[in-house]
């Protein structure tokens, strides 16, 4: 049996995917088929296969990795791995079209709740570690990985002149029902400062001048989870 603490852990984890597959979907959820798309740049990636990307990432590490699980889609790899896809052909495959990649992502997403829920009924060995690397590192990398893709699909968004994605904002007044979930959940409100209230209400954060280190490496590395670094540079070789 998973120990109690560890268990609680799990359940955040999952939370954390849940919550940021929803901040995923809403920042595409406002956009037709030619946007998603887009032009050809080498800056960014179409948007309809990064999202999908993100589901084939989930899959090949949680599922089919260290759940052992065949894969979903016939030609997932071919289509879906950045390190084997090269950047500029991502406009001209033969993509899931935007229902079926949607569908996709929520399968993927189910099956590792399933699968996760599922851990202690595995045999020794299955869904438990894999050459070292427990559930709690997949999970981790799968969830940093998405959330370093909601940070580009933002950015792929204000390079092609999108408008500002839809995502919720709170509502001003009400800042309780965001800072119950989000990482302020700590913080008083009634300590925030006319700044704050309207970075929450915008959706916006301020972030002094100066160089910094984009995407989650930063926090993996501080926190000293290097393996986990190691294993995203990988797999953004060919973001
Ligand atoms: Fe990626």
């Amino acid at each position: 049996m998973a120990q109690p603490q560890a268990a609680m852990y799990t359940i955040q984890l999952l939370d954390a995917l849940q919550e940021t597959r929803a901040r995923t979907l809403e920042l595409v959820a406002d956009l037709n088929d030619e946007q998603m798309m887009g032009p050809r740049l080498q800056i960014v990636n179409p948007l309809r296969w990064e999202i999908a990307h993100v589901a084939w990432f989930q899959e090949i590490w949680i599922l089919r990795y260290l759940g052992r699980h065949p894969p979903i889609l016939q030609h997932g790899d071919e289509l879906y791995d950045s390190a084997r896809v090269s950047h500029d052909t991502r406009w001209d495959l033969p993509l899931l079209t935007m229902d079926e990649t949607l569908s996709y992502m929520q399968q993927v997403l189910e099956r590792i709740i399933d699968q996760t829920s599922r851990a202690d009924e595995a045999p020794a060995g299955i869904m438990k570690d894999a050459e070292g690397y427990d559930e709690s590192y997949f999970l981790h990398l799968a969830l940093f990985h998405e959330q370093m893709h909601d940070e580009a699909i933002t950015y792929t968004r204000q390079t092609l002149s999108y408008p500002p994605p839809a995502i919720i904002a709170v509502v001003q007044g009400d800042h309780d029902s965001v800072f119950e979930k989000g990482p302020l959940a700590e913080q008083s409100t009634a300590s925030l400062t006319q700044a704050d209230a309207s970075n929450c209400a915008t959706g916006d954060a301020q972030i002094p001048g100066g160089k910094f280190l984009l995407k989650a490496l930063s926090l993996i590395m501080s926190s000293g989870l290097t393996r986990l670094g190691w294993h995203l540079l990988r797999s953004q070789r060919q973001p």
